[in-house]
């Protein structure tokens, strides 16, 4: 299947999957492309490791968020793009992206979703005194995080651990739960 992936920052997700692709495990996807929509986002570094496209949509030089989807819009069906992987990608999906992808939209969030949606869970897991966190896949749809949920792992949160030393451990859990549940839903 032809899949898009789309990231803000770091791309380390991103980096993943395609490490997975050249593993030869996951061998049921085909990226057309890495859409980023910030400049100085790593993850277009992390994409010159591997033979994908990378596009630059940038918000500010549209109007209207509408405009600057149907610019991505268009990308994606000349390339014939059948599903979109959200890996770090920092905006809402608006609806003209969602119609056309509705059911067909991936994110992954590193907390236990409905707990801690949006911008630094971690932080937030910590900060609340949680003992247990983890990641969350799940669909994608109008709101922040809030889609059907596909797959959960949990995480222990130490009594002294801080956003620092609890981010990697949920990361190694993301790298390796995204690509199972995109081997197993694609
Ligand atoms: C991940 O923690 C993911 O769960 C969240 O954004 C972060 C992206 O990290 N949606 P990276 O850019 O893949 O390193």
């Amino acid at each position: 299947k032809k899949v898009a992936i789309f990231a803000s920052g770091s791309g380390s997700n991103f980096e993943k999957i395609m490490a997975n692709i050249e593993a030869g495990y996951l061998d049921n996807i085909q990226v057309t492309g890495l859409y980023v929509d910030q400049a100085d986002a790593y993850a277009i570094e992390r994409a010159k490791r591997y033979a994908v496209p990378v596009y630059l949509f940038e918000l500010k030089t549209f109007a209207l968020k509408e405009q600057y989807e149907q610019a991505i819009l268009a990308r994606l069906k000349a390339d014939k793009v059948e599903w979109l992987i959200l890996a770090g990608y920092m905006k809402l999906i608006g609806p003209t992206l969602l119609k056309p992808y509705e059911g067909r939209i991936l994110n992954i969030h590193p907390s236990l979703l409905p707990s801690f949606p949006g911008k630094d869970a971690i932080g937030q897991a910590v900060r609340y005194g949680c003992r247990v966190s983890g990641v969350t896949v799940h669909y994608v749809d109008v709101g922040m995080d809030t889609g059907t949920i596909i797959d959960q792992v949990a995480c222990p949160v130490y009594a002294d651990d801080t956003a620092e030393s609890l981010q990697p451990r949920i990361q190694a859990i993301e790298y390796e739960l995204y690509s199972r549940v995109i081997k197993n839903i694609i």
